[in-house]
């Protein structure tokens, strides 16, 4: 049986009550805080640093944090993560010169290592470091904003992970970020994932105003 885990993306969260919105997307249920790191550089927008997730720790959270890294270079940001309480650190490998040393720096600061793979990155940059991955990191979108469709072809591309990681005999989470709904969750694990980031699908039912909240969006999921 999968071990399935929710973990709402902060990105559509509402930033003047961080601390609030976590805590109330961990009450009803999800179980991993993913945290999207965005510099202006390697995606087109900007959001939140080591700063934030540190504060997130202070304030009490004790949930994974995973954070995405969108940015480069990426090697400061890992040092910078890992002091700051992350759980998961995930980069994009186009992002580093040095993909080994990168997810090694992660593992070598206690953390939990994962690759991050756009729509059109090849899987086969993964294969000479699968010792080294604790998690992948399939998108569903181009990365740089919540809020976009998933795109169908990507659910071709998570079978074909599943298949590298399930041959590799190691323990590798395969996550998936980018247009992740009720009404598509179903479809995308079949396909081989079994974490599964939601920002809009989630956020936006509660800062809405929508009666139900997102504790009925985190258990349809
Ligand atoms: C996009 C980010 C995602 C984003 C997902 O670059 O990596 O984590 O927040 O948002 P939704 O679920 O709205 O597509
Ligand atoms: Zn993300």
């Amino acid at each position: 049986m999968t071990d399935f885990k929710i973990a709402p993306s902060i990105l559509s969260a509402n930033f003047a009550c961080l601390g609030e919105e976590v805590d109330r997307v961990i009450a009803s249920g999800a179980d991993i805080v993913h945290f999207d790191v965005m510099d202006n550089h390697y995606v087109p927008n900007l959001t939140i640093g080591p700063m934030v997730c540190k504060a997130l720790r202070q304030h009490g959270v004790t949930a994974p944090i995973d954070v995405h890294l969108m940015v480069k270079p990426v090697d400061r940001m890992i040092a910078e993560f890992i002091e700051a309480g992350a759980t998961y650190i995930t980069f994009h490998p186009e992002a580093s010169e040095h993909i080994d040393r990168s997810l090694q720096m992660i593992k070598d600061g206690g953390c939990q290592a994962g690759l991050v793979f756009n729509p059109a990155t090849p899987l086969h940059l993964m294969d000479h470091v699968m010792d080294k991955l604790d998690m992948v990191l399939l998108m569903s979108v181009n990365p740089g904003f919540g809020g976009q469709a998933f795109i169908p072809h990507t659910l071709e591309k998570l079978k074909q992970a599943r298949a590298k990681l399930d041959a590799s005999g190691f323990d590798i989470r395969l996550e998936v970020d980018g247009g992740i709904k009720t009404s598509n969750i179903a479809q995308v694990a079949q396909a081989g994932a079994d974490t599964f980031v939601a920002g809009s699908a989630i956020f936006n039912a509660f800062n809405t105003g929508d009666p139900n909240g997102y504790d009925s969006v985190i258990a349809e999921m």
